[in-house]
């Protein structure tokens, strides 16, 4: 099997090489290496050129490669391959793929796979609303195809053909080597064409089949607008299987999930929420709106709803948000909270613990029931390290408190709000930190006469 994924992908006006944009998380040249591997095909090589380091970086593991150092062309690009695959029977059937076709099932790879006695080229075709851009199946008066001729060189009769070349072959080796050896750079592009091999079987009278495929099957990717109108094929895909699962989503059009994610039946997704890499949503959970999740955990029957996740782990029956961020780190246990304009960073929040307003708890250790008061700010660093905070079991921390880290809080003590607490608290103790608060009597009454003397208008 051969994938072709060397080409540059000028129309994308991307820096990115083309088949590394991304498809619901996952870089498009791996969605057809993933529909290719259902087969198990006995050997698969992806040919790289343009950003063959950063494309050979996002492959699976262990992917073979041939390198297309100059990109003349789909059929050069299979010339390379088939020189990397070393020396084939004759009739072993050859299955190529284009890299830039995210949408391509396994069962279309299969019914290319599934070739006859006496066929020479399998290809797969589909009827599309909008044509432009692909190449065009040519037929005979019996319908028979004879070739595909590509968009900037087709005529006006053949411009109006929409059945158009998906880019999926399969074909015999030795054929596929010798018809190869004959196509020309003879065109608008001046590339060599793998579709004039179509051409060329077809002229030599060999058996050529057409697969019709669904035309969102074959979608391939020349522009940021057909990338962007993939994730929405994909996204209707992977929310509609979700929901048959048994996920509630309030409106599907806007939840976005990666297809590395999990969600479990029974989850609630409101929406603008976004569910990114690895992360994982348990049933019960309730998710959104607006939430930004990556390579994060939520526990079953937690409540996430506008925040922001990144490489954090809420616990069972925990509440996060509104207006939460977890940073990469962050481990919620079961029932904890956070709430309001908090934000975490490494930092591990006991069973029941609650932080639910205005915080930032950085490199901290919070154990179970302890409560954090409004305000309340870990000063983890000094401008050149960073320092832990353990606050212990069922502490108080009153309301804006500063801890001044490394600092312990001991197991049910209590802070008053508005310390600088910089030395550790020993378990149980109340700490205080702040000057007494002085009284003078009938200054209000005296300031306001003053003003209103100096200044009647005021
Ligand atoms: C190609 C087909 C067209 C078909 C369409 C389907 C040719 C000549 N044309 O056009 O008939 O309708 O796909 O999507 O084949 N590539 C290489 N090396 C190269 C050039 C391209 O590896 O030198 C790879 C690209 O990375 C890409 C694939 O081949 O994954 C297709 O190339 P692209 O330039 O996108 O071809 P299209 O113009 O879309
Ligand atoms: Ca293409």
């Amino acid at each position: 099997m051969i994938i072709l994924a060397a080409g540059q992908g000028k129309r994308m006006r991307s820096r990115l090489p083309k088949v590394a944009h991304e498809v619901a998380g996952r870089p498009l040249v791996n969605w057809v290496i993933d529909a290719a591997t259902t087969l198990q095909p006995e050997s698969l090589v992806v040919v790289v050129g343009h950003g063959a380091e950063e494309v050979g970086a996002i492959l699976p593991p262990g992917t073979r490669t041939a390198l297309q150092a100059e990109q003349h062309g789909t059929g050069h690009a299979t010339k390379v391959a088939l020189a990397e695959l070393g020396d084939l029977d004759p009739d072993d059937v050859v299955v190529i793929l284009y890299g830039d076709t995210p949408l391509i099932t396994s069962d279309l790879v299969r019914s290319l796979a599934a070739f006859e006695e006496g066929e020479a080229l399998r290809m797969v075709t589909a009827e599309v609303d909008d044509p432009s851009g692909y190449g065009r199946v040519v037929r005979d008066p019996h319908g028979s195809v004879i070739a595909v001729v590509e968009d900037r060189d087709a005529d006006e009769a053949q411009k109006a053909i929409r059945e158009i070349n998906a880019g999926f072959y399969s074909v015999r080796a030795g054929l596929l080597a010798e018809s190869l050896g004959q196509i020309s750079p003879h065109n608008d592009q001046g590339e060599y064409y793998l579709t004039d091999v179509v051409g060329i079987l077809a002229a030599a009278g060999h058996r050529l089949t057409a697969v019709r495929a669904a035309p969102e099957e074959v979608a391939g990717i020349n522009s940021q607008d057909q990338l962007a109108e993939a994730q929405a094929a994909k996204r209707r895909e992977i929310n509609q299987r979700l929901m048959e699962s048994g996920v509630w989503m309030l409106d599907p059009d806007r939840v976005y999930i990666d297809a590395t994610v999990t969600v479990e039946p029974g989850a609630r997704i409101y929406p603008d929420t976004y569910l990114r890499g690895d992360t994982r949503v348990a049933a019960g959970a309730e998710v959104g709106p607006d939430v930004w999740a990556e390579d994060s955990t939520i526990g079953a029957n937690s409540r996430v709803w506008y925040a922001v996740l990144r490489s954090s782990v809420v616990g069972e029956e925990c509440q996060v948000g509104p207006f939460a961020s977890l940073r990469p780190g962050t481990v919620m246990e079961r029932g904890s909270k956070i709430g309001t304009f908090v934000e975490t960073k490494n930092t591990t929040l006991g069973e029941g613990a609650k932080a639910p307003h205005l915080s930032y708890l950085g490199d901290a250790t919070v154990g179970s029931r302890a409560n954090i008061g409004a305000g309340t700010i870990t000063c983890n660093y000094d401008g050149i390290s960073k320092y832990p905070t353990v606050i212990g079991e069922g502490a108080f921390i009153g309301s804006d408190t500063m801890l001044v880290a490394p600092v312990t809080i001991g197991d049910g003590a209590i802070t008053g709000a508005g310390s600088v607490i910089t030395r550790d608290v020993s378990p149980g103790a109340l700490a205080v930190e702040r000057s007494d608060q002085v009284e003078i009597p009938g200054y209000a009454e005296r300031r306001r006469s003053r003003k209103s003397a100096s200044d009647p208008e005021g």
